[in-house]
């Protein structure tokens, strides 16, 4: 380990300092894997509390992080709201990049560090602010709303942001408030087509994908089926629709972590990332998680050792150009304003009559 964390001692005092952790990880971590790790945990948790720092940990986190340090954990809409609300000075981001934009947008006055700056996704990567500068040009008088997994650039150029688990509350209040019946929604090209499903609102959408949920095919859900027949099966909304149509729920991170603690199924595959059942499965011991899932080599960079390191230097700073902040702010304070949702957004039943497909741009 880079920072020479194998040399720290699972101490008695140590391990009394993280035992409460240990009884919810050890459904998913080996006590020689936790013998390394636990040192490292009880390390970061008083460097934090001595910086005056928190940590916002994505759903993609492995367990060590997300139940050892994570002081905030939740889906990127859940992030965003804690972000708005921390007291601390510095936010260290155990997520991506554009997360990690997204709370310095949400918070200039604060130090907001990621411990990877390659922490990159591709849905981000998929489109630019002077992409859709053009596609303005291209559909003058219809809003823009953009997705969180943008850069804050691509933010500035938008009228409201959104996430999975509120696009299609976002994309009829948008087009209510405009007197329009169609919408840009960018970047995720599969989240646009189910929305769709979800909306009368007509679609135009951008051709990015999330590298990890493109690769779930409908194949892979009748396998599993086949497999796993009592299994019930959870899949993100930037899976493709026809591997949303064949599972039984369909919702963000923090939506299917409510369905498998509320219903606490016998058995579950989640069609997602796979550090997401490794963290539930900590929490909701009597439910078996079986099937395939995918990594994302981006949230996949994040590692104790290297937040460790970003809270000992500061580093690494992430900044946003203020001229930018400041338009980019908007976008998604109007989002963490909306009301918070009764019940998770669910993507699974084709709701819309007429099942429009999206124009894709
Ligand atoms: P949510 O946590 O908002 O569901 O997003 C998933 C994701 O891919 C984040 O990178
Ligand atoms: Fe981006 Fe997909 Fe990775 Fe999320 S899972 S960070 S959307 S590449």
């Amino acid at each position: 380990m880079a920072d020479g964390s194998m040399t720290l001692a699972f101490t008695s005092a140590v391990e009394a300092e993280t035992a409460a952790i240990w009884q919810k990880v050890s459904a998913r971590i080996t006590p020689m894997e936790w013998r390394l790790q636990a040192p490292l945990i009880a390390k970061i948790n008083r460097l934090k509390t001595e910086k005056n720092a928190v940590i916002l940990a994505h759903n993609y986190m492995t367990p060590e992080i997300f139940h050892g340090v994570g002081d905030y954990v939740g889906d990127s809409l859940g992030l965003a709201r804690e972000a708005a609300r921390s007291r601390a000075k510095i936010i260290v981001q155990a997520g991506v990049h554009f997360m990690a934009e997204t709370s310095k947008v949400l918070c200039p006055e604060k130090t907001v560090l990621i411990p990877d700056v390659l922490a990159g996704c591709s849905l981000a990567a998929s489109i630019s602010a002077a992409d859709v500068r053009l596609i303005k040009q291209r559909y003058p008088g219809l809003p823009v709303v953009t997705y969180v997994n943008t850069t804050a650039a691509v933010k500035a150029e938008t009228d409201v942001c959104c996430t999975s688990a509120n696009a299609v509350q976002v994309v009829e209040m948008v087009a209510r408030e405009w007197g329009v019946d169609r919408v840009i929604l960018l970047p995720d090209e599969f989240l646009a087509r189910n929305v769709a499903r979800q909306t009368e609102i007509g679609i135009i959408a951008w051709q990015g994908r999330c590298e990890v949920h493109e690769r779930f095919t409908v194949d892979d859900i009748a396998e599993i089926r086949a497999s796993w027949p009592n299994a019930e099966i959870l899949a993100h909304p930037e899976c493709p629709a026809d591997v949303i149509a064949a599972s039984d729920f369909a919702g963000s991170t923090a939506a299917m972590n409510d369905y498998v603690k509320t219903r606490k199924p016998k058995q579950v595959v989640l069609i997602t990332e796979c550090s997401m059942a490794d963290d539930v499965a900590c929490d909701v011991r009597e439910t078996e998680f079986v099937g395939p899932c995918n990594l994302c080599p981006h949230m996949k960079r994040i590692s104790l050792e290297n937040i460790y390191q970003a809270l000992l230097h500061d580093r690494y700073e992430v900044t946003v150009d203020t001229a930018i902040a400041d338009r980019a702010r908007a976008a998604v304070q109007r989002m963490i304003d909306m009301p918070p949702l009764a019940v998770p957004a669910r993507y699974d039943m084709v709701k819309a009559r007429h099942h429009v497909d999206v124009e894709l741009i």
